[in-house]
């Protein structure tokens, strides 16, 4: 198959390492890629952005399905331009993104379809901000109405920081002030075609800088799979995955098509467990990165194929994807001053003998080539990803290796998947 991937992070390599292990013969593409992506695709000089030049680059090359990574082309409609050429595309149109691109879009989504979250207030000024705060009372939940990825949210005890969060986005955008949701987060993926609905398997995203949830919120620091403590709660991965596909998942995905938005592509559903119940905490219209990293190395399936049949409208042939007993940990390597202004142009050192610790590879986030080796170019620089038999074993394998990797001032959360090797 002749695939194109668009974007550059670690959830892109992780998707092209998972599309090379399933068939050596495929013809990938990546635009734009990275260092450590290049080992493994053509990189092409293209912007993801430009709905216009990924249409022409696809009719040209002749590639058989698009997979957008990140949630920028979408937003821009690049899955609407391949649509209308007919060149199978992994990714909802512009329309269906709104779910992530814009919070209210989805609260007003959630409403219609009945479907469990925090209450919300959109406020559009300060004063209607301290309202919406005394409302809904302490812990305050503070985000923008938009494309933050997951740093324009503020959880505090303080009223006057949270006031302070709003007005960093007022007057020029609306917040959102939302319920505290209290409880364990899951993240969980469903591949669409707009109808059919297939779940995969539940990860654990870091969201905090640093150990022990401290810190700012990132795009996500590290991450596991699966959760074998979903067990205790639900009686199992499948009854809880069972739960989430038939209460969330699908009337989400029936209510998109009903307005005349139907969504191909992938839906991440990022829960929150509480007391009352599983509640959506925020829907992506993408891969969540760093899960992916964890959770496509146990997918038995063809990668290829079901994006493929989720392009083309023919998922519910398909019976739901296999995934190995393997567990799956990862740790992200990040820039020094991550997330607020990221180190640039400082070299990586030790990735190949990072990698060559048993059961782990590396996916590249934010690298360049420098010689034989690589510069760190943004805020997540390479995701270290080990598998074993046990979590034990992963994760004593994944921190083996990323401590074998030197970046002056690089962080890393040193407590992934701390809480399941705990006994
Ligand atoms: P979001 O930008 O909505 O993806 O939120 C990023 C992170 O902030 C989430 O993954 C949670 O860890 C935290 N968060 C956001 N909203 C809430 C909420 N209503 N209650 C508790 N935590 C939240
Ligand atoms: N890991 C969180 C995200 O991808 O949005």
């Amino acid at each position: 198959m002749r695939i194109l991937v668009l974007g550059s992070g670690a959830r892109e390599h992780a998707l092209i390492l998972a599309l090379r292990s399933e068939d050596a013969e495929h013809a990938i593409f990546a635009a734009p890629g990275n260092a450590g992506i290049a080992s493994d695709a053509h990189l092409v000089t293209l912007d993801p952005n430009d709905p216009v030049a990924v249409a022409e680059f696809s009719g040209a090359e002749n590639i058989d399905l698009v997979i957008v990574g990140p949630e920028a082309p979408l937003v821009a409609g690049v899955a609407d331009a391949l649509r209308t050429r007919g060149i199978p595309v992994f990714g909802p149109g512009r329309a269906a993104a709104q779910l992530e691109g814009s919070k209210a879009f989805a609260k007003r989504i959630m409403d219609a379809a009945a479907v469990p979250t925090g209450r919300a207030i959109r406020a559009q000024n300060t004063a209607e901000v301290a309202a919406a705060l005394d409302q809904l009372g302490a812990p305050y939940v503070v985000k923008a109405d938009g494309l933050a990825a997951g740093k324009g949210v503020l959880v505090t005890d303080d009223r006057t920081a949270a006031l302070a969060h709003a007005e960093s986005y007022l007057p020029d955008a609306p917040v959102l002030v939302e319920e505290f949701l209290d409880g364990p987060e899951v993240s969980l993926f469903f591949l669409s075609d707009g109808d059919a609905v297939l779940p995969l398997s539940p990860a654990q995203d870091y969201k905090r800088l640093r150990d022990g949830d401290a810190g700012p919120n990132t795009g996500g620091m590290g991450a596991y799979s699966p959760l074998p403590w979903l067990a205790e709660r639900f009686g199992g991965e499948a009854e809880f995955v069972d739960l989430v596909t038939r209460e969330i998942a699908e009337p989400v995905i029936r209510q998109l098509d009903a307005e005349g938005t139907p969504f191909i592509g992938l839906l991440y559903a990022g829960l929150i467990l509480t007391d009352a119940g599983v509640k959506v905490i925020e829907f992506n219209a993408r891969f969540g990165d760093p899960e992916t990293q964890v959770v496509l190395p146990r997918l038995v399936d063809p990668l290829s194929e079901l994006l493929l049949a989720a392009a083309s409208g023919n998922l519910e042939e398909r019976p739901r994807p296999a995934f190995a007993e393997a567990t799956a940990v990862t740790v992200v390597l990040a820039s020094d001053g991550y997330p607020e202004a990221p180190q640039t142009g400082r070299r990586i050192r030790g990735v190949d003998e990072a990698a060559a610790v048993e059961g782990v590879h590396i996916a590249h986030a934010a690298t360049a080539p420098d010689g034989a080796g690589f510069l760190a170019t943004g805020g997540r620089v390479l995701s270290v990803v080990a598998l074993g038999t046990t979590f034990r074993e992963a994760r004593s394998r994944a921190y083996e290796a990323i401590g074998l990797l030197e970046l002056e001032g690089g962080q890393y959360r040193t407590d992934i998947a701390a809480r399941v090797v705990e006994d």
